[in-house]
């Protein structure tokens, strides 16, 4: 696992996991007097760039925050163009992903996108299921509270049919009810546009993820921007509450 507790001192590696809030699509656009649409369009593909960026860097993680919970209070235009991106995503790119090792994965409730989505993202995952290189994990209609809950309401269950005892509910049976129970936590979380929330995103996750906020917004974001972003992760003393390196040798 990549958050392994008692690791310390500076990461020179990259991170296995790299999460995304992929932000700034509309002021991207409005800067330019287009339609928030094509600020969307333009963020598809800078995931492209960094799908194939970061499958280049060795990164075996990515997990990008697509659709949340809260998008649906969005214009139904703007749900629509979103979820039509999403399929068009998956036919055009299935093939590519397929050849580049990547695999792809989804986080959150994906039965309840539209049905026109349902066919490509079932084949989309299908079609990528032998990638062995990257781990590409899109959070669709994705929200951490509703995650946490579900994870809690399903250990209630559990408990109550006397599966387990609520004293074996450890911090790593409770991981193991989450949507990521198949991908180690993230190392670092970067968010685009001048951000510093994490907005539902990953929020038990990211309890030792790094986090890297830059003015640059997502459809601008490339792969200069990701070696930035992992450049100032390696920069970083990863203590997971221990003592940094020259402190615990004071
Ligand atoms: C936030 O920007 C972005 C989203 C809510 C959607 C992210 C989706 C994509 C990049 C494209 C679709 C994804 C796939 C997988 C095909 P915003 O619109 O909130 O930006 P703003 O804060 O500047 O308005």
């Amino acid at each position: 696992m990549a958050s392994t507790a008692g690791t310390s001192g500076p990461s020179p590696q990259v991170p296995a996991h790299i999460a995304i809030i992929m932000d700034g699509n509309g002021r991207w656009a409005v800067r330019r007097g287009l339609a928030r649409a094509d600020g969307h369009r333009q963020g598809v593909l800078a995931l492209k760039t960094i799908v194939k960026a970061a499958r280049a860097r060795d990164i075996r993680y990515l997990t990008v925050y697509a659709f949340s919970t809260e998008n649906w209070r969005r214009p139904q235009a703007e749900i629509d163009l979103l979820m039509g991106l999403l399929v068009e995503f998956l036919a055009s790119e299935v093939d590519e992903l397929r050849a580049q090792g990547v695999r792809l994965a989804v986080i959150g409730h994906p039965e309840e996108l539209p049905a026109s989505c349902q066919g490509a993202l079932a084949s989309g995952l299908a079609r990528t299921a032998q990638g062995q290189d990257l781990v590409l994990t899109l959070a669709l209609n994705y929200g951490s509270r509703r995650e946490i809950v579900d994870a809690a309401r399903q250990l209630a269950e559990e408990a109550q049919t006397g599966l387990i005892a609520p004293d074996e509910i450890t911090d790593q049976v409770f991981s193991q009810h989450l949507y990521t129970r198949r991908l180690p936590d993230p190392d670092l979380i970067i968010r685009p546009s001048g951000e510093w929330r994490l907005s539902n995103f990953l929020l038990w996750q990211a309890a030792y993820a790094e986090i890297y906020s830059t003015e640059v917004l997502w459809p601008d974001f490339d792969a200069q921007e990701l070696d930035r972003a992992i450049a100032a992760y390696q920069r970083r003393d990863r203590r997971f509450g221990a003592l940094g390196g020259q402190e615990s040798q004071a």
